[in-house]
């Protein structure tokens, strides 16, 4: 495959089943004993399950009339179901193990549910938005900006083999907007609400962990909490680049070529995983 990545969806998605659900074998503070950072994934892992199934609800609404190939929609859903499948194991783990519970799903449904009687291309939107706020997560977890990589084996597997995915599917959704006729100031609207639901679903779950686990009044949680976010390379900084680069009305997410984050992860943890093909002609353009 080849590392010029032209700017319309050029990935043949891969569809990755890893082998096994997430063990039951990593402490609390998972991530360099560091509970803010921790607690900030473990909130993501949270809302995964039913973000995802609304975005495999969203691009199989419009689908059905648009011209990106079938079976690239069926491998982005292949993609997004696996994992919800995954981080739901995961989640299961963190409420029995260490008594953390969801406490963001009632209002990501009435949220969700907002967004979608807006309208099909509204929710297709929303979904644009919001997958492009996981590509820009997923390189800092794949490039060494967060140093995941000393994260302890199990949540690095799951969280790391999400993130290649996410990459390699980041343009899917924005491809089949831009082909049901969805332009700018739409994508840059829902771009605003997404923000502010993201953020606030992120910090409410991350609250409630910390509080959960007794860490939420410590001074070295919070002097945590602003080195992750804003220290020399904290997400903030990431994201501020992100929206700008999503806000340009020339914007397409593989104008950022970082696809040969993929190809390294994918190399690196090959073992972790199986391969599924979904059709001869996917078999023959696959890399193996
Ligand atoms: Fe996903
Ligand atoms: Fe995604």
């Amino acid at each position: 495959m080849s590392a010029d990545i032209p700017e319309c969806s050029p990935v043949v998605l891969q569809v990755r089943k890893p082998v096994g659900p997430p063990r039951a074998d990593f402490s609390v503070n998972w991530f360099d004993g560091l509970p803010y950072r921790t607690h900030t994934f473990n909130a993501t892992s949270m809302m995964f399950p039913l973000a995802e199934s609304f975005f495999i609800e969203a691009i199989r609404a419009v689908s059905g009339n648009n011209r990106i190939a079938s079976e690239v929609v069926e491998d982005f859903v292949a993609q997004e179901s696996a994992h919800a499948k995954q981080h739901a194991a995961f989640n299961r783990i963190l409420d029995k193990r260490f008594g953390l519970p969801n406490c963001v799903d009632a209002r990501m449904k009435r949220q969700l549910s907002f967004v979608r009687s807006r309208g099909i291309i509204n929710a297709l939107a929303f979904t644009v938005c919001t997958e492009h706020v996981a590509a820009i997560y997923s390189e800092m977890v794949l490039d060494g900006y967060l140093n995941f990589s000393t994260a302890e084996e199990t949540p690095y597997k799951l969280l790391s083999w999400h993130a290649a995915e996410e990459i390699e599917h980041k343009a899917v959704a924005f491809d089949i907007y831009v082909e049901a006729g969805g332009g700018y100031w739409r994508r840059c609207t829902w771009f605003a609400v997404l923000l502010v639901l993201f953020f606030s679903n992120v910090m409410a779950q991350t609250l409630s962990n910390l509080k959960k686990s007794e860490q939420l009044w410590c001074f070295l949680t919070w002097l945590d909490a602003f080195r992750f976010s804003f220290g020399r390379q904290g997400v903030a900084w990431r994201i501020a680049l992100g929206v700008f680069e999503f806000l340009r009305p020339g914007f397409h997410p593989w104008k950022r070529n970082n696809y040969h984050l993929v190809q390294q992860w994918h190399i690196q943890q090959r073992s972790s995983f199986d391969i599924v093909l979904r059709s001869p002609k996917h078999a023959e353009e696959v890399t193996p």
